[in-house]
């Protein structure tokens, strides 16, 4: 793993921007693997900025979100598809036909599950995937306990990612408990991988990844077995890292 130090959260996502934008300009047809969440909203917006005033064009890049929420329409605006659209996809060049989010409406959701592994493999897998870190470790919605070998899958959300995410909601109670989540063998399938940390809420599973051997209870600790992670992690998130003097 390769750890880039931030100065602070705006730092982190200009660092993060340019390195999707260097994907976007050298391959001829990349495929984003996209998280939602707070995290890399500063991302998107530099991206954004960069199609208005550099004019990068995503034409020919194609999309696959993490997650999406089971139960919450598309058009919805707690969705992620709708976030997607908001924090990105209405901004840039990108045909909509090229994004892709899971089907958190599919009657029958093994199905969907199938089908956005399918339709991974027909584009060819991630060539860079993008994730948040939440709090008790979990990439994508995979939390503590899932199995390496985890494909996309249907998730009974936990207590503590309700809470974590209810601040986007009117209450607790409507926060959904399930999503569709892309695996952990998934995720690991991606040719290469960014985790962005940031904040001081974060500091302590950020310790605990960089310093713990790769083991399920703790899922972002099984990108160590991962040969191409970057994390980009601003200086608040660092601290405990620093403190302790954790080497990884
Ligand atoms: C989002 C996702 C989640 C978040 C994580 C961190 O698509 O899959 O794993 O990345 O919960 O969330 P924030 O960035 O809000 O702290």
């Amino acid at each position: 793993m390769k750890l880039i130090e931030a100065k602070h959260y705006q730092d982190m996502s200009q660092k993060a921007a340019r390195f999707i934008i260097e994907k976007v300009n050298r391959l001829p047809a990349p495929v984003l693997g996209l998280a939602t969440g707070g995290t890399p909203l500063a991302t998107y917006q530099c991206l954004r900025e960069d199609h208005e005033n550099n004019g990068t064009s995503y034409k020919h890049v194609y999309t696959v979100n993490l997650d999406e929420y089971v139960g919450v329409a598309p058009d919805d605006n707690n969705s992620y598809t709708y976030y997607m659209k908001k924090q990105l996809f209405d901004h840039i060049d990108i045909p909509p036909s090229h994004t892709h989010l899971p089907d958190g409406m599919a009657e029958d959701l093994e199905a969907e599950c199938r089908r956005y592994e399918s339709l991974i493999e027909r584009l060819g897998g991630v060539d860079l995937q993008l994730l948040g870190l939440g709090l008790n470790g979990h990439i994508g919605f995979n939390e503590p306990g899932t199995p390496f070998s985890s494909e996309t899958h249907t998730v009974e959300l936990t207590d503590s990612t309700r809470e974590a995410n209810a601040r986007y909601f009117d209450s607790l109670s409507s926060v959904p408990s399930q999503a569709v989540t892309m695996g952990i063998s998934t995720i690991m399938r991606s040719k290469q991988i960014l985790l962005l940390v940031s904040g001081a809420k974060k500091a302590d599973i950020l310790a605990k990844l960089l310093s713990e051997e790769p083991n399920e209870d703790t899922p972002a600790s099984l990108l160590k077995m991962h040969q191409d992670v970057v994390i980009i992690a601003d200086s608040d998130a660092l601290s405990i890292v620093k403190e302790r003097g954790i080497t990884y």
